[in-house]
């Protein structure tokens, strides 16, 4: 093992720690009731309190461990540091399901590097890169109802609490299962609801299962076959699409000169992302013709 996968492997562990200590948490706090703390693009983008509890956790449990990283939180944590790494926490990914006691929420926690930092131990590729040019190296996605621990580094593959996972082999669009989410705007709501409306007639089926983190970890297992999502934020994916690469996914943007990113995310087996990433195309093409 060269000295950065050991480096990596490391970072991975510790994000699986503190991904199972967050996650134990905020299931705890769910079943003591739970409330909307705040709302933050609109009226149905919440918070509550267990998202910045577990963000605070986490965030306390990184600088114990790495005190030298600095840490970028969905909730506002913004620690900066010095080590060249930093960690992109998103402490309640699927805080809507959350809310409502649906299973499908996540704790999501990856390490992050500059790209030039990055690699220097893989080819470059835009498919592991985030839209701000950083890449997760390792990171973990817990999600506490199921006890499902998704965990990762570079280089290392992906799996599931312990047992490596692979995407599926689907090359057939039209008989793929895909996943998709909404924003939280309604404008935003409005164009990705035109969008699925062209999809749906070619593909075998849409799944919204209302966290990006867990999507993107589906598409890494075979659940789904392909993903793909407008407006995501760096903490949103940024440990589930290591999760899917390591998995053996191809994650593309919606144009090849963009990084994968807020603009958007496409996940799946190569070919299939490729084919959605053509629908995709297609299907925005439509919609500013028709927008004049
Ligand atoms: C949201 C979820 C959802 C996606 C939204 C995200 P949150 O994150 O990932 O699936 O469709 O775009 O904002 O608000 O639950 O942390
Ligand atoms: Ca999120």
């Amino acid at each position: 093992m060269l000295p950065e996968d050991s480096l990596h492997a490391t970072l991975a562990d510790i994000a699986a720690r503190i991904a199972l200590e967050a996650g134990d948490l905020i299931r705890g706090l769910r079943e003591s009731g739970v409330d909307v703390a705040a709302t933050k693009s609109s009226l149905t983008d919440v918070v509550t309190a267990a998202d910045r509890a577990a963000e605070l956790l986490v965030t306390e449990r990184l600088r114990e461990a790495r005190p030298h990283d600095g840490v970028l939180g969905e909730e506002g944590a913004q620690v900066v540091g010095t080590s060249g790494i930093t960690w992109v926490v998103d402490p309640i990914d699927g805080t809507v399901n959350y809310l409502y006691g649906l299973p499908a929420y996540a704790v999501s926690i990856a390490a992050t590097v500059e790209e030039s930092a990055a690699n220097e131990n893989e080819a470059s590729s835009k498919s592991g890169l985030m839209a701000d040019g950083r890449r997760a190296v390792a990171g973990a996605v817990y999600l506490p109802v199921t006890g499902e621990m998704f965990s990762t580094y570079l280089g290392g593959g992906a799996r599931l609490n312990g047992e490596q996972v692979k995407a599926s082999d689907e090359v057939d669009l039209s008989v793929a299962l895909v996943g998709t989410g909404f924003g939280y705007t309604t404008e935003r709501r409005t164009e990705q609801a035109e969008v699925v409306r062209r999809l749906i007639p070619r593909v075998r089926d849409i799944r919204r299962m209302g966290s990006a983190a867990i999507d993107l970890c589906m598409v890494a297992a075979g659940r789904l076959d392909g993903y793909y999502e407008r407006g995501l934020q760096p903490w949103d994916y940024a440990a589930a699409v290591l999760v899917a690469r390591e998995a053996g996914a191809t994650v593309l943007a919606r144009e090849d000169d963009q990084l994968p990113g807020e603009a958007m995310i496409i996940a799946g087996p190569p070919q299939l992302a490729r084919a959605l990433q053509s629908e995709l195309k297609e299907a925005y093409r439509e919609l500013s013709n028709a927008a004049g």
